[in-house]
């Protein structure tokens, strides 16, 4: 299909013109891409049902996450909905505008638009261009915001032209979006509201017209918590993401600064004029305290990272209030809720080969200096054990057969089949990783409420888990191959060759200190505490 772009400039048609071709191509059910006052829509029939399910494949999206119905004026809503007073309170003061609201559907809305729900979004633009082709047209359109599923909603025609180029048949560019961040979307209730999606509407705006407002546990916190079951791991709660893994850091710029000082393959996400004084690319996306400027450059912000092909993107933590609460609800899930505090306790990495004797070092280095000790490796064994959620996940994709008659894991038959190809370990790890991510880092909140002033995070997959990208720096144990092979026969009564195999399976000595800050030879004739005191320097050199 090839996609018309058109600019409501007068360069090509004058506007009427354009408006005029896109109502048709909406009337025949087809799709177009307009601006609206959030973010760019992909917009198709509200009451042609072929032309929702064009929308789902034009974007990827699974057909369960039903769309929102624009409509010209308020009273719109009548034919599509039953509607109360609510409604017509919160219209009088904000429609035309950014607030979407859910009401009980009508017969006429197919349940292709509202994936098969009973109730139906209502929302009225205030974009010209928006206005004026459903008015043009003679149908509500159903218009979810014109990205490809999964990454950051666009807010310039030139965002969807990179998802929607040859899905869709016209794109209008009418400029950037005023407001950046996707309308607040409510569920009404009987005497108020519930907000379900924050934007910049706020919570405050709504209260001056009904009291009753509350805001859904989910804006802020994982819809689903990370353990339990999921059709899709991982896909539930990660949206807006770029290619970048995004982490949020809280805490003073000061901190943040030596945080990310040095970091590599890494961006910053900042407010502006902290870019300059950083040592690694950076973003900046508005003023430190202005939420509606970092709604407006967030999305685009999210979407330069990857022409950047950086690895990671550390983001400063926004004003939460406000509009900030639509701004924080876009950057958890884009951070997949990973957030770090820099002011809190100093996350150590520690890893090591098989052998290399990283339990010996993390034990003395706790015990000596009084540092908390995290157990990644134990995190797994806790979340894998009888009868625990993540089993139900695992038992999904690598078959029911690796839980035993008593609820608990075989580990041997987990292991051949997730280590049996590539795809299969990113498998579990992608099952894997993220929860023992989240659990860590509740445990260095908790030492931090403690008073700990560092926390070593002992994980032997460090790099390969990603786990080194949350901590401040990272240190490797090493040791030659063959003392490791000794270590590991005598402690485990195993053969060479089991042990060899089991050497085998992870990142060499090499690729370890390659990837650390800090290298502690853990061999004679070395002094395994001085070694660690290597640790102390660093710890030291960070902090001050
Ligand atoms: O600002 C916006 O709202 C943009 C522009 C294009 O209007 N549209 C937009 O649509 O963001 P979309 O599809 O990306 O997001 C719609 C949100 C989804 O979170 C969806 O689950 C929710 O609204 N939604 C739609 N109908 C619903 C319903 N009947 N009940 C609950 N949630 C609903
Ligand atoms: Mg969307």
């Amino acid at each position: 299909m090839i996609t018309e772009f058109l600019k409501i400039t007068g360069e090509h048609y004058n506007d009427a013109e354009v408006i005029d071709r896109a109502a048709r191509i909406i009337q025949n059910g087809g799709l177009v891409a307009i601006p609206t006052e959030t973010v760019y829509g992909l917009a198709g029939s509200a009451l042609i049902p072929s032309s929702a399910e064009k929308i789902y494949s034009a974007k990827g999206r699974p057909a369960d996450n039903p769309l929102i119905v624009h409509i010209a004026k308020p009273e719109e809503a009548e034919t599509l909905a039953y509607t109360n007073e609510t409604y017509y309170k919160l219209a009088k003061r904000f429609m035309p505008g950014p607030l979407t609201m859910i009401l009980p559907k009508k017969g006429i809305v197919p349940d292709e638009v509202t994936a098969g729900l009973d109730s139906v979004a209502i929302r009225c633009p205030s974009n010209e261009i928006a206005h004026r082709l459903i008015e043009v047209s003679g149908h509500p359109i159903a218009a979810p915001s014109a990205n490809r599923s999964g990454i950051p909603s666009p807010t310039k025609a030139e965002h969807v032209r990179d998802d929607m180029d040859g899905r869709i048949d016209m794109i209008i560019d009418g400029g950037e979006c005023d407001i950046g961040l996707e309308s607040t979307v409510i569920k009404l209730t009987d005497n108020g509201c519930i907000i379900l999606r924050p934007g910049a509407i706020t919570e405050e705006m709504l209260r001056e017209i009904c009291p009753d407002v509350s805001i859904a546990k989910a804006v802020i916190e994982p819809a689903v918590a990370a353990e339990q079951k999921v059709e899709s791991p991982g896909m539930k709660y990660k949206h807006y993401s770029p290619k970048a893994r995004v982490i949020i850091v809280k805490g003073s710029f000061e901190n943040y600064r030596r945080f990310v000082s040095g970091k590599k393959n890494c961006a910053a996400l900042c407010f502006d004029g902290e870019g300059a004084m950083l040592n690694i690319p950076f973003i900046e996306i508005g003023r430190e305290h202005d939420s509606s400027a970092q709604a407006h450059l967030l999305f685009e912000a999210l979407r330069s990272l990857d022409d950047m092909g950086v690895e990671t993107a550390y983001a400063r933590c926004p004003d939460t209030d406000g509009v900030g609460l639509a701004v924080i609800n876009r950057l958890l899930r884009a951070a997949a809720f990973t957030v770090i505090d820099v002011d809190g306790a100093m996350i150590i990495g520690l890893t090591g080969a098989t052998g290399s004797g990283k339990s010996t070092v993390a034990k003395r280095l706790c015990e000596k200096y009084g540092i908390a000790h995290i157990d990644c490796d134990a995190i797994a064994r806790e979340i894998t054990s009888a009868n625990s959620p993540v089993l139900a996940q695992l038992a999904a994709v690598f078959g029911e057969d690796i839980i035993l008659d008593d609820g608990s894991l075989d580990r041997a038959a987990l292991a051949a089949r997730a280590f049996s190809s590539k795809e299969a370990t990113k498998r579990l790890n992608g099952i894997m990783h993220p929860i023992i991510i989240s659990k860590a880092l509740a445990k260095v909140n908790a030492f931090t409420q403690e008073g700990k002033t560092a926390v070593l995070l002992d994980a032997a997959a460090i790099f390969e888990s990603k786990i080194d990208k949350l901590c401040a720096f990272t240190a490797v144990v090493s040791a030659p191959a063959e003392t490791r092979l000794d270590r590991i026969m005598y402690r485990d009564s195993i053969t060479r060759e089991k042990a060899l195999s089991r050497m085998g399976a992870q990142l060499s000595d090499e690729e370890y200190a390659k990837n650390a800050d800090v290298v502690l030879f853990n061999y004679a004739p070395y002094d395994t505490d001085a070694e660690i005191e290597k640790i102390i320097r660093k710890y030291k050199e960070k902090k001050l």
